[in-house]
């Protein structure tokens, strides 16, 4: 752990910054989090103390650092196929809410995009079986520029993939050998379906929907209360009544002003 000092009131002004910024919120536990994920940052760039890195990221040409500094915060833990439960049910339930001009779809925090391309393998499986048409697509959206660079890649550790059906790795990915050994690749069939791009969950946004299933799994635990609603409202406007809205299993039911039926944990549809 490095020695770099961290006082209460920088740990304070940090937070506040990421608050403001993207909605993260963190309470008095997370002070040793923080430290250890933005010291080596500081003292790769040469930088003496927090209160000069806090000075960089208070500084509005400091772009760059201040994504930096999200990147290193933010937690993107994630992997194919996480809630199984949940793509059974989006196999079942999709036939009857998605109409004939196709089937949209938004990772709504898809850090590395393994839930984008999990959610790219069942509909591809689903249009061959002849349940769902052609005409379908995914966007997945992060607040992390870092996290998005790779899910554009579309290359993953094996062990990501771990729960997936060994019959869809082989006709959608590709293992990697020699140097690239242990990792995988998407084939274009899904790439080509999945598409990448920055949203903050936090501050308001338009252009994208509307959509027939929106997953916004995992990441309202970051954020607090009154956030966690405003974020859950602003989402559920870009999806069709009648769509399908999944959230993680540990978020429980967030309390939010849009009528929704729960199907199963984690799993609802938005009232028509
Ligand atoms: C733990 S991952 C969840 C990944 C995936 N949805 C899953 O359940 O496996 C949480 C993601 O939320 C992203 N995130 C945090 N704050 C955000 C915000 N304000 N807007 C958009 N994404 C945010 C993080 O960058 C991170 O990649």
């Amino acid at each position: 752990m490095s020695k770099l000092a961290f006082s209460d009131g920088e740990f304070k002004r940090i937070s506040a910054l990421m608050y403001e910024a993207v909605g993260l919120s963190y309470n008095e536990s997370k002070k040793t989090l923080i430290h250890s994920r933005l010291a080596p940052r500081i003292q790769k760039l040469g930088l003496g103390s927090f209160a000069d890195y806090i000075a960089i990221l208070e500084n509005e040409a400091e772009v760059n650092e201040f994504q930096t500094a999200v990147d290193l915060l933010t937690t993107n833990e994630t992997y194919f196929f996480r809630e199984p439960r949940h793509y059974e049910l989006l196999q079942q339930e999709l036939p009857s809410c998605a109409d004939r001009s196709g089937v949209k779809v938004w990772s709504a925090a898809s850090s590395f995009g393994d839930e984008a391309y999990s959610t790219a393998m069942l509909l591809s499986d689903m249009q061959v079986a002849g349940r769902i048409g052609p005409n379908w697509s995914i966007l997945g959206t992060d607040i992390s520029h870092r996290v998005l660079l790779s899910a554009k890649e579309a290359v993953f550790p094996e062990d990501r993939l771990r729960a997936v059906d060994p019959d869809r790795l082989r006709r959608y990915c590709l293992r990697g050998e020699g140097a690239a050994q242990g990792q995988v690749l998407m084939q274009d069939k899904i790439r080509n379906r999945v598409q990448f791009g920055q949203l903050n969950l936090c501050k308001p946004f338009d252009g994208i929907g509307p959509f027939d299933v929106v997953f916004l799994r995992n990441v309202l635990i970051y954020f607090d209360a009154p956030t966690k609603v405003e974020v859950v409202d602003r989402v559920l406007a870009t999806l069709k009544p009648g769509g399908l809205f999944f959230l993680g299993t540990a978020e429980g039911r967030v309390p939010c002003m849009t009528p929704l039926q729960p199907l199963i944990p984690g799993a609802f549809r938005k009232k028509a």
